[in-house]
């Protein structure tokens, strides 16, 4: 039997901690997240990364905050009045969502716990009945996650293989390309597209999973490569400027991709290079399908021109992390710069916004939306 895979996130007697994504995926290490401050820190330097774990994490930390004020002695100031825990709490939920611009699933996450702390006010509980309705609202935007990614990549799974009759016979496998990380480490558990692939492969349907090294951050290579390999998926690590040799010598089926936010229109924004692949794909005739949750659909946005867009340090541009020579036994981390020192002008944004046009289906936990033949946009609304 495969090993289970990584979390990225783990709870356990009141620790909160995460795997630091950063050293992966020759170190794996869990590290506390004792604050908020933590929080902030780690979804900013990427320790964690991927849309729904950020949220995750953010309402988790939340939850950690209030039960251990719950259990300090004497009880905090913020716990003496529900104006108090107001005047503590929102403030607290707006650093949080400041500490990556893109993925609306941040802020989606700390609205909604804003919310919760405003109607349970306005139903005239006490301080820590609200208190109580924060913490469990914090907890289920992490549970909720596993489970609607399993929906999202059966909608997704099932819908592939009828989208051409020929996928779905036992002697095809479907190969599929897909960019970034979107499986266990950049959510609460199964993934988004890596879900989709994942599903595939359980079905028996996936013939090869092939990926993109996902430059500069390398979330290809250093996380998606790990968990198809802890997963035994058949996989293929390809650099990102060789997706179009990639569609000219080889069968790809679809390219799958995760979402940092998709806005009224379709427009998807993702990591950086999704916008490449959508177009060459375009041109290969190879479906180009956005898997994500619900909760990444903003449709208080037109389109994807709305869209804050990321801008990286451009030290990270200049920058591979990885192991020295870990097939001989040594697991030293190294940093190694690959530019000349003091590099002028470095263009380093973390994601771009494919448009609609060039996606075929949007699937989100309630279906998958299917852009009609001659349209440029997407009729979500029976997916979100
Ligand atoms: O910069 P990252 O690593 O946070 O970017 C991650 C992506 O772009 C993912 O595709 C997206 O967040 C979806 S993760 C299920």
């Amino acid at each position: 039997m495969a090993p289970g895979p990584l979390a990225s996130i783990r709870v356990s007697d009141g620790k909160l901690e995460i795997v630091n994504q950063l050293l992966l995926p020759h170190v794996t290490e869990y590290v506390p997240i004792a604050s908020i401050q933590d929080a902030h820190d780690a979804i900013k330097s990427m320790k964690i990364r991927g849309a729904p774990a950020i949220a995750s994490l953010a309402s988790l930390s939340v939850v950690h905050h209030l039960s251990e004020a719950l259990k300090a002695s004497p009880t905090p100031e913020f716990l003496v009045s529900v104006d108090a825990l107001r005047a503590h709490v929102e403030p607290i939920l707006s650093f949080l969502s400041t500490a990556r611009p893109t993925a609306v699933n941040l802020s989606a996450a700390t609205k909604r716990l804003q919310n919760t702390l405003t109607s349970s006010i306005a139903a005239g509980k006490d301080v820590s009945a609200v208190v109580a309705d924060l913490i469990a609202e914090g907890n289920l935007v992490s549970d909720e996650d596993v489970g609607r990614n399993k929906e999202m990549s059966r909608w997704g799974g099932e819908w592939l293989l009828q989208y051409n009759s020929t996928f779905a016979k036992p002697t095809v496998g479907v190969n599929v390309l897909t960019v970034c990380n979107t499986g266990s480490l950049a959510t609460s558990g199964y993934g988004t597209a890596l879900g989709f692939i994942t599903y595939l492969h359980e079905t028996k349907k996936l013939g090869r999973a092939y990926f993109t090294q996902t430059a500069p951050y390398h979330q290809g290579s250093r996380l998606t490569a790990l968990e198809l390999q802890i997963l035994q998926i058949p996989s293929t690590m390809i650099c990102d400027t060789m997706v179009g040799s990639l569609f000219q010598h080889h069968d790809i089926h679809a390219v799958v991709v995760g979402a940092d936010r998709v806005a009224r229109n379709g427009d998807t924004a993702n990591k950086i290079g999704t916008y490449n692949a959508a177009v060459i794909a375009t041109r290969h005739r190879i479906p180009f399908i956005v898997v994500a949750p619900i909760s990444t659909v903003d449709l208080s946005i037109a389109d994807g021109s709305q869209i804050p867009i990321e801008q990286r340090p451009p030290i990270e541009a200049c920058l591979v992390r990885g192991a020295l020579y870990p097939d001989q036994g040594s697991g030293e981390q190294a940093v190694v710069m690959i530019t000349p020192p003091g590099l002028d002008g470095i263009y380093n944004p973390s994601f771009d916004v494919t448009p609609a046009e060039l996606i075929t289906a949007i699937v989100t936990e309630k279906g998958v939306a299917v852009r009609k033949d001659g349209e440029n946009t997407f009729d979500l609304s029976a997916i979100v």
